[in-house]
């Protein structure tokens, strides 16, 4: 489900329920006041005649449950094709850089302009339906009012009843049919927000997979900072044919510094993944500190963890309250160090607010590079005993490589630490190297070890010797 989707359902399927329990809910209140007021009336003017009436509510009742049923689905329906249009916006709107540098602003328009005709068509059924529905429900009361009234003339032929009486009776039916149109119509909105509820239910019953256990395993404490994955097979659950690691073994012990190399794609970013339990594995046991972490709570897991990922996204806040991120109780300096250490403290201090600038959505005011700088600092005020590095440091030119390198050679000192990098500099450090290819490890040594194997580590070791 795409981000917009979700969106949609939160508000425009809430929008609808609230909108019947709100405006829908008084409406028919008002109406089931009327109908009752003008039903006891009746029965006192004429028992006879409002028993016919009676006889004819059944008749009602069909066309009201069928077409009902017919509208919340045509809800559902027209809602999914709404949340799918949004969805492709925000898609597009959020890249709109890469729509409009690759010229598809056309393109994207017309596939937003479908779906939200594709969105109104189904609106369009739907209110169809429920057109029928009300019609129907008119058709059959204003019939049952015209025998009634038919009825009752015959009775005030044969001098059973009075003219007065009978113009009485016509007038409260009157009052009482039209408050049950109106109710017919109140149905129709009841089962739109059935369905628009229906929407909401499927999100909100929607089982998270990874779930803390009913009696979940405690970390040792203090924490140790060791993990361990052993025989872990695993395929992305949006691609159940393409294991991205099979057979992985792992053992990181507490304060070891272990690089994770290989091509693109080898199942690097999938190992912290599976570390930090954003999914479990289809088999083999993924361990910290000892503990299998299906048996921990997944907050208790992730809490031993500082994360710089890949993409190292950030949020509209502020600089600070990014960096606050990490640890919610941070003070200022030791925030600001952080950044120092991260070398993000001068580009933060130029800003025109300084820490507390408002950094645009997902950080678009700051470069690439200054983005990573501050989930470095992030992830250094943690103070997690297990830091896993993911290219931390690609944007970064060489300069501030170096410094911000320091920064984390010290941050590890103590620490575990996993880093994934391509460039061999950082890697260098490492007290081991886990060469990983096709979602396997094919290599494990020290640089020196594995250069004399001439294996995979070799080749690319020496594609970025030749390439200096
Ligand atoms: N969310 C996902 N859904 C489906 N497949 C995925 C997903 N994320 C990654 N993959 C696949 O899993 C495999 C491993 O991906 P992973 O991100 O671990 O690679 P990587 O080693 O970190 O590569 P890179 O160096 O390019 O970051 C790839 O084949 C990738 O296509
Ligand atoms: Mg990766």
């Amino acid at each position: 489900m795409r981000t917009g989707e979700v969106l949609s359902r939160l508000t425009t399927d809430i929008q609808m329920v609230d909108s019947l329990l709100t405006t829908s809910v008084s409406y028919a209140l008002r109406n089931v006041l009327t109908l009752i007021g003008a039903t006891i009336l009746l029965l006192i003017v004429s028992p006879k005649l409002t028993g016919m009436v009676m006889l004819i509510t059944p008749l009602l009742l069909g066309p009201l449950f069928l077409f009902g049923r017919k509208v919340r689905a045509l809800t559902v329906e027209s809602q999914d094709r709404f949340a799918g249009a949004v969805g492709f916006a925000g898609e597009s709107v959020d890249a709109i850089e890469t729509v409009q540098a690759f010229g598809r602003e056309a393109s994207a328009r017309a596939r937003f302009d479908r779906a939200v005709e594709s969105a109104f068509a189904a609106s369009l059924r739907r209110m169809n339906a429920r057109a029928w529905m009300t019609a129907l429900v008119i058709v059959v009361m204003f019939g049952g009012v015209s025998l009634v009234l038919w009825l009752g003339a015959r009775d005030v032929v044969a001098g059973v009843m009075t003219p007065g009486a009978l113009l009485q009776f016509v007038l409260l039916s009157v009052f009482a049919a039209g408050a049950v149109g109106a109710l017919g119509e109140s149905w129709g909105d009841v089962q739109k927000a059935a369905g628009a509820m229906d929407r909401i239910d499927e999100l909100m019953k929607a089982e998270p997979s990874i779930a803390t256990p009913p009696h979940p395993s405690p970390l040792p404490d203090p924490p140790r900072g060791e993990v361990s994955m052993s025989g872990v097979s695993f395929a992305y659950p949006g691609r159940p044919d393409l294991p991205a690691l099979e057979g992985f073994d792992l053992t990181v012990r507490p304060g070891e510094t272990v690089a994770l190399v290989g091509p693109s794609g080898a199942g690097k970013s999938t190992v912290f993944r599976l570390l930090l339990r954003f999914y479990d594995p289809q088999t083999g046991t993924v361990r910290v500190d000892g503990v299998d972490v299906r048996e921990a709570d997944p907050g208790a897991v992730r809490e031993r963890f500082a994360w710089v990922s890949q993409e190292a996204p950030l949020f509209s806040e502020s600089a600070i309250e990014n960096i606050r991120f990490g640890r919610e109780d941070v003070r200022l300096e030791e925030a600001r160090d952080a950044a120092e250490r991260a070398q993000a403290l001068t580009f933060l201090d130029a800003l025109p607010e300084g820490f507390d600038t408002p950094l645009g959505e997902r950080g678009r005011s700051l470069s690439g590079g200054q983005r990573q700088r501050l989930a470095i600092a992030r992830a250094l005020v943690r103070n997690a005993p297990i830091l896993l590095l993911d290219e931390a440091t690609s944007a970064l030119d060489a300069e501030n490589e170096r410094l911000v390198q320091a920064a984390l050679d010290q941050a590890m000192e103590g620490r575990t630490t996993l880093v994934i990098a391509h460039r061999l500099a950082t890697v260098l450090r490492a007290d081991r190297i886990v060469v990983m290819d096709g979602g396997k490890v094919v290599e494990e040594g020290t640089h020196a070890e594995l250069m004399a194997q001439r294996g995979l580590y070799a080749r690319l070791a020496d594609l970025q010797f030749r390439t200096r």
